[in-house]
């Protein structure tokens, strides 16, 4: 997919990490970003990072498990730059812990972010994109995680597939409607943001005390998580991405050895094995 000056980025999820890096690399190329998130004073500085507030990026606070504020996150884009041309699905979450130590509350929290956060967007998004009658571009965030499993990661690991199905899915909907619509799917491997701090974003109404394997997990990935590529780099291997039209996005070489080591057990019908991740 082209992308080029004048065009319109939603981005959320935009108010750290990977989707502050994602923000200002679009703004960067020209493109005026819709940024959204539900942290409303981190939005503003990554908007300050990107350009001039209101001219270049425009903030909306949104929280994209709630429909309802996904379709005024749309409005608020369509009103304000007239239209959209690339939407980054990028607000995302860490719940893990032990599966049966995860309450109901880990899972519904963890899935309403990462899987309801897409859904809610392509339902609030693509039918105005449709309309556009213009190429346009979806980038979902999904993980290594997605394509891989280990233990201590239910909730996310769950999500995380899910996330990857649904890009899959979307993709073939729209290639079978004739849409000039195409899709990508991020998978990271570990980057250096603030994912274990996930918990701080977690709304009141889906508190649950953290599980002492809960605790542990959240622990390794702080640390894992400081080992890896910087957001700013990812956010350069996604332009250079949908420029070239992939529809997977690794941000490692060791990807290509992570997928090919599951598919080789799961044909031989054994567990797939837990690859080293970088
Ligand atoms: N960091 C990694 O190692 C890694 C690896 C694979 C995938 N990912 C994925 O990358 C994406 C970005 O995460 P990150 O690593 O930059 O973490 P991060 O915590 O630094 O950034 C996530 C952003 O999403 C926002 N957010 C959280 N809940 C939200 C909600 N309900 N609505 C709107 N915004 C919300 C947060 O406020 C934060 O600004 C996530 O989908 C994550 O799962 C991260």
């Amino acid at each position: 997919m082209r992308l080029s000056a004048g065009m319109t980025a939603v981005v959320t999820g935009a108010g750290g990490g990977i989707g502050r890096s994602l923000t200002v690399r679009l703004a960067a190329e020209g493109l005026r970003v819709v940024a959204a998130d539900v942290e409303e004073a981190a939005l503003d500085a990554t908007a300050v990072l990107a350009g001039t507030p209101g001219v270049d990026v425009s903030t909306c606070v949104a929280d994209v498990a709630d429909p309802g504020a996904v379709e005024a996150l749309a409005d608020h884009a369509w009103t304000t730059f007239g239209g959209v041309d690339l939407l980054c699905n990028n607000a995302g979450v860490f719940q893990g812990g032990l599966l049966w130590e995860c309450s109901t509350a880990d899972v519904e929290w963890t899935l309403g972010v990462n899987l309801h956060g897409i859904l809610n967007a392509v339902r609030a998004f693509v039918p105005r994109l449709i309309g556009q009658g213009t190429p346009a571009h979806v980038v979902n965030t999904a993980s290594m995680a997605g394509l891989m499993t280990a233990a201590f990661t239910g909730p996310y690991t769950i999500s995380k597939f899910a996330a990857l199905a649904a890009s899959e899915c979307l993709a073939k909907d729209l290639a079978a409607v004739g849409a000039p619509i195409t899709v990508s799917v991020l998978c990271p491997s570990l980057v250096a943001t603030g994912i274990a701090r996930s918990r701080r974003n977690r709304p009141a109404g889906l508190a649950a005390p953290l599980s002492e394997s809960g605790a542990f997990v959240e622990q390794v990935l702080a640390d894992t998580t400081a080992t890896g590529l910087s957001a700013d780099d990812v956010a350069a291997i996604v332009v250079e991405a949908v420029r070239r039209g992939d529809f997977l996005i690794p941000t490692r070489p060791s990807y290509a050895g992570q997928i090919g080591g599951r598919t080789e057990d799961l044909l031989a019908l054994r567990l797939p094995r837990t690859p080293d991740i970088d």
